[in-house]
């Protein structure tokens, strides 16, 4: 496993939240993470605790300069994902994904041409999305755009609310197999943001926690296969999982 792509179908939906603590949580069982940001005004450093004052180190920063903070590597791609540097450099080779290093990219807030210049390199692609009417509303036209192999993760998800429970329900069935995951709503994630602290230290019994490191273990359980475009499952849908 070499690229994940994690983009939201909209903004605030826990895209940002969810990849530090995935790349913390990878980082925690031993692998080598990497979190590229593509948003101008980026919160990724927040769950790890970083000032907002401090910028993310960039493409050229040698890998001193890059971390790791809580065992991941913090990259800021924003502006070379913008002036096209990022598929040049993809394409020719200066910046790749090979080797054990896990990328995730946050793509939440991100221009479209960043996913776009990333796709053809990714092995996994997730898309985040909360128990919302807008979030409904909006999954077909998703299902319109996105690759058909991308998986959907449910976050925030609060079976105690009446709404959440048939909005949840709604989402199963419309989605099948392409629904790979769910993460609870939890308080304690938002405490932990606020903090600016990591959710493992702030709440290690924290429910979202748990539902974030079980989709972890599959991530880092998946054995390095290309992404093949046109597919229709995706790699860790749960049909697929052991
Ligand atoms: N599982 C969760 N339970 C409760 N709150 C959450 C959860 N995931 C994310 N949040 C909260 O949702 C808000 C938006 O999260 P963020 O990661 O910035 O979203 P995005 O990157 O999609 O814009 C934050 O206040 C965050 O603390
Ligand atoms: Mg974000």
């Amino acid at each position: 496993m070499a690229l994940v792509l994690m983009s939201g179908l909209r903004g605030g939906v826990g895209t940002t939240t969810l990849v530090a603590n995935l790349a913390m949580t990878l980082a925690a069982l031993g692998h080598q993470a990497v979190v590229l940001a593509f948003d101008q005004r980026s919160t990724i450093g927040m769950h790890f605790g970083l000032d907002p004052s401090q910028p993310l180190p960039g493409f050229a920063a040698p890998a001193s300069a890059t971390g790791p903070i809580n065992g991941v590597r913090l990259l800021d791609l924003a502006q070379q994902a913008g002036s096209g540097d990022l598929g040049e450099g993809l394409a020719s080779g200066d910046f790749g994904f090979a080797g054990d290093v896990i990328h995730i990219a946050d793509l939440s807030g991100a221009m479209a041409s960043a996913a776009s210049q990333l796709r053809p390199y990714a092995d996994l692609e997730l898309c985040v999305f909360t128990p919302s009417a807008e979030c409904l509303y909006t999954v077909p036209a998703a299902l319109d755009e996105l690759p058909t192999d991308v998986g959907f993760v449910l976050n925030r998800c609060d079976d105690a609310k009446r709404l959440g429970r048939h909005v949840g329900s709604f989402a199963r069935a419309l989605l099948g197999d392409r629904m790979v995951a769910t993460v609870q709503a939890d308080e304690a994630v938002c405490e932990a943001a606020a903090m600016m602290q990591a959710l493992a230290r702030h709440a290690p019994a924290s429910a979202a926690l748990a539902d974030i490191a079980e989709l972890a273990n599959r991530l880092a359980s998946l054995p390095t296969l290309p992404r093949h475009p046109g597919s229709a499952a995706n790699p860790i849908s749960r049909s697929n999982a052991a």
